[in-house]
């Protein structure tokens, strides 16, 4: 039975933008920013990262900042959000794969800090795997920022709809609309994995620092849904809307049903 809360909070307004690549480059701008501040602090950060088309203009931006503007990325601890079960690393469609050609081979990140769920575990050894890996999130002291993008059906990392609150790493099926946008990267549906190990909604919910990105016309309809409908586990990003945390980046066609009264 999905939980429904009903809503009594005034969600934030989100941050909008005319088009993605200005939204992604303030994206940006928000991780930079946080990065250089801890860095005065003489501290380490911790990046959760997502993957997917939407964060890959904000990647470059953050690459572009390091070549030309002297970011370093020395003091930074990344935890990326899912990756497909199972599917090896070098496989070019693995999560890992992606963050390498995406950024991590374009920046001065130290290998030992990036920490992107590895999917060779058995399935007998696969919730030990999830829990260490929420350990580790924990040792770090939970993540300082982060960056979500958002799926068709609400998803965020592989928090498919159903997924309670309280969840945290874990092996997830992926849901049907999941998978078949899935099929423009895999080929065809056959290809494309039935699951995932994913971040649990509670653990993105302990983030001090929450940006969720969306962007293009294809989004429109679950961010007004996310944005101004009820909060249910229905659609997992709506429990965001209670967060003081969160701030969402929109674009100008993602923005497109978003009712006048929820725009700055
Ligand atoms: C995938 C990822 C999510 C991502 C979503 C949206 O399922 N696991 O983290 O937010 O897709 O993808 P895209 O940005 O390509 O629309």
């Amino acid at each position: 039975m999905p939980i429904k809360i009903s809503k009594h909070i005034q969600t934030k307004a989100p941050t909008l933008f005319p088009d993605a690549d200005q939204a992604s480059v303030y994206a940006a701008q928000q991780i930079a920013e946080l990065i250089h501040q801890k860095q005065r602090e003489g501290n380490q950060v911790t990046l959760g990262l997502a993957t997917g088309n939407t964060p890959k203009k904000v990647y470059q931006e953050l690459i572009r900042l390091h070549k030309n503007e002297g970011l370093s990325f020395q003091n930074v601890i990344t935890f990326n959000l899912d990756e497909y079960y199972p599917i090896g690393p070098d496989n070019d469609q693995s999560y890992t794969y992606f963050m390498r050609h995406n950024l991590f081979d374009h920046i001065d990140i130290q290998q030992e800090n990036i920490y992107i769920p590895q999917t060779n575990s058995t399935p007998q050894e696969v919730a030990k795997y999830c829990q260490a890996y929420e350990d580790k999130i924990a040792e770090y002291g939970g993540l300082d920022l982060q960056l979500l993008g958002i799926g068709r059906n609400g998803h965020i990392g592989f928090n498919e709809p159903g997924s309670s609150f309280e969840s945290t790493t874990r092996l997830v099926n992926l849901h049907p609309l999941t998978r078949e946008d899935a099929i423009a990267q895999f080929g065809t549906i056959d290809k494309v994995p039935h699951q995932a190990i994913s971040i649990g909604i509670h653990t993105i919910m302990q983030a001090k620092r929450i940006l969720l990105l969306a962007l293009g016309e294809r989004k429109s309809e679950i961010m007004n849904k996310a944005l101004s409908g009820e909060i249910s586990v229905d659609i997992p990003a709506s429990i965001l809307q209670t967060m003081s945390q969160v701030e969402y980046i929109l674009d100008q066609e993602a923005a497109v049903l978003i009712q006048e009264e929820d725009r700055v």
